[in-house]
């Protein structure tokens, strides 16, 4: 059927806003998406007629972000926060009262075209759950009567500006930071519970910017290596390191990407540094930028904290006023230097994978958010084939600090090995949720007194990538060189079911998993099957090691970090808390030992993809052999 000329003339506008480029596709996408409600075969023929592209590609982006439909959708698009920490705050009910009110189930849309529900994982708010976006509103805190009140409210006004913020008289009480900005409309408290040294202290404004320009850039690639600054999303890479190997590749362009994803269940820091020190983590960028000779950069938002953007660009539209951004940066600082640098900024659409680097870049070029295999590294061939630095956003928020106050003093801070602060999202069992800035190298048992975690026995250091461990493990320092973490701290009491926390876990690595490789599609399904004849009492001995094996397997041959971490709910827990596992297993009568059954596994998948069993399903074979 040939697209209607509203449609046409809708994906025009958004195609020639973003040039007719397929690389923004993603942009294409929000724009088409926001206008027509969803992105539906007709507008897909007409992105694929003005981008040059193959309807099939643009269908590929589509429908690998969970925040694309190619549906209609509602006008309002409630996703609800499953995660762990919003189940044990409540969020059972929360899904109850929206669907009892709205009279849908989730993943419907209400016959009148006003809402659609769905369930989606970890927002960013563990700190104040049960959460819910509505569009690009974030609604903390909620509770089954507030929710009749805004689907009220929604039904008579239609308009998302009617849902008032949860505090009297102004967004925020006085003291909850720059949630107070007009630009920033949402519920989000910033809830920053400790100030360091570093991060969340005061500082002075492009004072490491003027300290970098006084510098050569090879100086400044120098001085972050010597600080020994460490990647603060995860892999703790060192920082100096990547900017080295970028600026040693020989290329017209260069690229800074900050990595602002924020996926892992249970980490909120990197939301609270965009909210309460923008300019900071914009001056890093620029800092990085004349390190290694980029002229452009972008900041990857998730698509969770799109109620960020009009501050972020206003933040970035000042910047460009100071000469801060743009050609001769140097000038206002003082400094010689006259080139040029500017950022934009590229929205997730709900994809965790694409807060792995390799994918993060696919998606900033327009394609589905899948791994590229390496060699090559980003910084040798990253954005367009360029060699591209990317950086999470705390550690581009380090560079400033440093430049302004000098390595020893940076080094000072936190363990020989992992110099500096480390920004900790704590939740969960806690009376103090929120961010806490502390050297790095502190105890987790220091981290839960602070919290006012008083009966804690398990804390997931890290997220569901992270590490699971139990009251013994409390004396370890978060730091690299024993616990590291990129930033999740989720605290639970004994009264918490640790194998359904790990059970989640398992089913946001399989829902998240990008399907390319084997061992990550198929084998996570496998865990977390082996898990589930746990739970219902049905495991033997050698399920464990069936787990422990196809564990190992997964982490070893997967292609990305993903794969490489998901079995990790199930392996530590296995090893930290032994006896919750062996409370479960049923000793079988005759002594035997009959393994996981593949085989009983696979059917699923064989029944979706209309297979049989040649093996195993001896009906079959015999027909076989008959044909
Ligand atoms: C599945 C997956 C998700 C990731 N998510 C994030 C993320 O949300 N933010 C982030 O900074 N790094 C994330 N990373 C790590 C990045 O790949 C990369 O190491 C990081 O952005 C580099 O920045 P850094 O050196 O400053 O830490 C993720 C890695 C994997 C495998």
């Amino acid at each position: 059927m040939e697209p209607s000329t509203y449609t046409q003339g809708i994906v025009q506008e958004a195609c020639r806003r973003f040039g007719n480029d397929a690389h923004r596709m993603m942009d294409i996408l929000w724009e088409v998406q926001d206008r027509l409600g969803c992105i539906d075969g007709q507008a897909m023929e007409c992105i694929a007629a003005e981008t040059g592209s193959y309807r099939v590609e643009v269908e590929g982006v589509v429908t690998f972000y969970a925040f694309f439909a190619t549906t209609p959708q509602g006008q309002f698009i409630i996703r609800i926060c499953e995660d762990i920490i919003d189940r044990h705050a409540g969020v059972e009910e929360i899904r109850a009262a929206f669907e009892k009110t709205l009279g849908i189930a989730v993943g419907q849309t209400t016959n009148d075209g006003l809402f659609s529900l769905h369930l989606t994982p970890c927002i960013g708010m563990c700190d104040q759950a049960p959460a819910v976006l509505i569009n690009d509103l974030v609604v903390t805190g909620l509770t089954p009567g507030k929710v009749s009140k805004i689907v009220s409210t929604l039904k008579k006004s239609r308009n998302l500006n009617d849902i008032k913020p949860q505090s009297k008289g102004g967004l925020f009480k006085p003291g909850e930071g720059n949630n107070q900005h007009p630009l920033i409309r949402s519920m989000v408290k910033n809830n920053i519970r400790l100030a360091g040294e570093i991060l969340l202290n005061t500082y002075s404004p492009e004072a490491g910017l003027a300290g970098a320009l006084q510098q050569t850039p090879a100086e400044v690639v120098e001085m972050i290596l010597a600080s020994g600054l460490r990647g603060r999303g995860g892999a703790g890479f060192s920082t100096g390191r990547k900017w080295q190997m970028a600026a040693a590749t020989e290329a017209e362009e260069r690229y800074v990407i900050c990595n602002a994803d924020e996926g892992e269940p249970g980490t909120f820091k990197d939301r609270v540094l965009l909210t309460e020190k923008a300019d900071l983590l914009f001056e890093g960028m620029t800092i990085a930028a004349y390190a290694v000779g980029a002229r452009h950069g972008i900041l990857y938002l998730r698509g969770e904290y799109r109620y960020l953007r009009p501050y972020l660009e206003h933040c970035l539209e000042e910047r460009r006023k100071k000469g801060l951004l743009g050609a001769n940066i140097g000038k206002t600082v003082g400094g010689q230097y006259d080139g040029e640098f500017d950022i934009r900024i590229q929205i997730g659409a709900g994809a965790y994978i694409c807060g792995e680097e390799s994918s993060l870049i696919s998606s900033c070029e327009g394609r589905r958010g899948e791994p590229k295999n390496r060699p090559p590294y980003p910084v040798q061939s990253g954005y367009l084939g360029y060699p591209t630095v990317v950086n999470n956003v705390e550690t581009l928020c380090n560079v400033p600090r440093i430049l302004e106050k000098g390595i020893s003093w940076f080094r000072s801070i936190g363990t020989s090995e992992s110099a500096g602060t480390k920004l900790h999202s704590v939740s969960g069992d806690c009376s103090r949720p929120g961010i806490y800035e502390l050297p790095m190298g502190c105890t987790v048992q220091e981290l839960l007194d602070l919290a006012g975690a008083k009966d804690s026995a398990c804390v997931q250091v890290g997220g569901a990538s992270g590490d699971m461990i139990g009251r013994t493990e409390f004396g370890r320092r978060l730091c690299f060189e024993d616990l590291p973490t990129a930033g999740a701290f989720m605290s639970f009491t004994q009264t918490r079911n640790i194998l359904e926390i790990v059970d989640y876990y398992m089913h946001f690595f399989i829902e998240e998993s990008c399907g390319y490789c084997t061992p990550c599609r198929v084998g996570n399904v496998f865990m977390k099957k082996g898990l589930e004849k746990i739970i219902q009492g049905q495991g033997e001995p050698s399920d464990l090691e069936y787990l422990k094996d196809l564990g190992k397997t997964i982490i070893e041959t997967s292609r990305c970090g993903l794969g490489h971490t998901s079995p990790k709910p199930i392996l530590t827990s296995m090893k930290h808390f032994p006896l919750v596992y062996a409370a479960l297993l049923k000793e079988r009568p005759d002594g035997l030992q009959a393994g996981f059954n593949i085989q009983h596994a696979l059917d699923e998948s064989r029944i979706i993809a209309k297979r049989r069993s040649l093996i195993y399903d001896p009906d079959y074979s015999k027909s076989e052999k008959a044909d």
